[in-house]
C-alpha cells in the first residue's frame, strides 16, 4: 500500500519505519520538499513531496503534525476523494493542555477542515518512540481507533496490528474526545516515572 505521511518529525519518521518494514510504499509531504534537511529521506525507501502531492499519491494518509500546523496541512491536502486519513494529532495548545475535549475532538475539527476524507483517530495515545516496534514481550499494548467509516477503521485496525499493537475500534470520531485525554495521561506518565517506554494495555479474563 501506498502510505502518505504529512509531517516527517517523531511520530512521522517513527510511524515510517514500521510501515516500511511491513513493505509499503511512502511519501512524505512536508512544507518544503528541498529543504536540506529532507537531502535524505527521513526513511530510505520514502519520498518527499509537498503535502498536495503526497495526499494525491497515498491510497492512505497519515497525518503527523503539530497541532498549530495541523489546519494548514489539512487545507494543503485539498479533496482526498474518499480516501481514510489517520489522524495522529493531539490538539495541544498553550500551556502544553487539550483545545478540545468533552463535547469536540481534534479529531473532529480536522473532519471538519478536511474535504472528501474519513477520518480515523489513531496512533495518538503513545510516544513516538514506541511506534515503530512496540514491543512489550508476550503482551501487546493498546491502540484505540476511533472513526465513523468502517472501513477506514479497518485499514487503521489492519497497520496498526501490523506494527505489533493491539488495535480496537473504539467506536465513531466523537471517541476521540477521550482517547486525547488518554494521550495526556499518558504523557503525563511518561513524564512522571522519566520512562517513555510505558504503555496502556488490555487485560481480559
Ligand atoms: N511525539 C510523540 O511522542 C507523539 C505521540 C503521539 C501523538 N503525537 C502528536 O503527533 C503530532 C506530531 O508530533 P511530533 O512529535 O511528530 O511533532 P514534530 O516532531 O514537531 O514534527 C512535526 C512535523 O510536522 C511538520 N509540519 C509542521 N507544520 C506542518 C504543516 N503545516 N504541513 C506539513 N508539515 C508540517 C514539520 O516539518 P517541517 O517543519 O519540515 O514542515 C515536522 O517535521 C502532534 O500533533 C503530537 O501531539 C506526538
Amino acid at each position: 500500500m501506498q502510505i502518505a505521511i504529512i509531517g516527517a518529525g517523531n511520530v512521522g519518521r517513527a510511524l515510517g519505519q514500521g510501515f516500511a518494514r511491513l513493505g509499503h510504499g511512502l511519501i512524505y509531504g512536508v512544507r518544503d520538499p528541498k529543504a536540506e534537511k529532507y537531502a535524505e529521506p527521513p526513511v530510505p525507501s520514502a519520498r518527499v513531496a509537498t503535502v498536495a502531492d503526497a495526499g494525491a499519491a497515498g491510497e492512505v494518509v497519515v497525518l503527523a503534525t503539530p497541532w498549530a500546523g495541523t489546519e494548514s496541512a489539512v487545507t494543503a491536502l485539498g479533496d482526498l476523494g474518499g480516501k481514510p486519513l489517520l489522524d495522529a494529532t493531539n490538539p495541544i495548545g498553550p500551556g502544553f493542555a487539550l483545545t478540545a475535549g468533552h463535547t469536540d475532538s481534534g479529531g473532529e475539527q480536522v473532519a471538519r477542515w478536511a474535504t472528501g476524507a474519513r477520518v480515523v483517530k489513531v496512533f495518538n495515545t503513545i510516544g513516538a518512540d514506541n511506534m515503530s516496534a512496540p514491543d512489550y514481550g508476550p503482551n501487546r499494548a493498546f491502540m484505540p481507533v476511533a472513526g465513523d467509516d468502517e472501513a477506514a477503521c479497518a485499514v487503521a485496525v489492519g497497520l496498526a496490528d501490523g506494527l505489533g499493537f493491539e488495535a480496537t475500534r473504539i467506536g465513531g470520531l466523537a471517541k476521540a474526545r477521550l482517547t486525547e485525554p488518554l494521550a495526556m495521561l499518558w504523557i503525563g506518565l511518561a513524564m512522571s516515572s522519566k520512562d517513555r517506554r510505558v504503555a496502556f494495555g488490555l487485560l481480559r479474563r
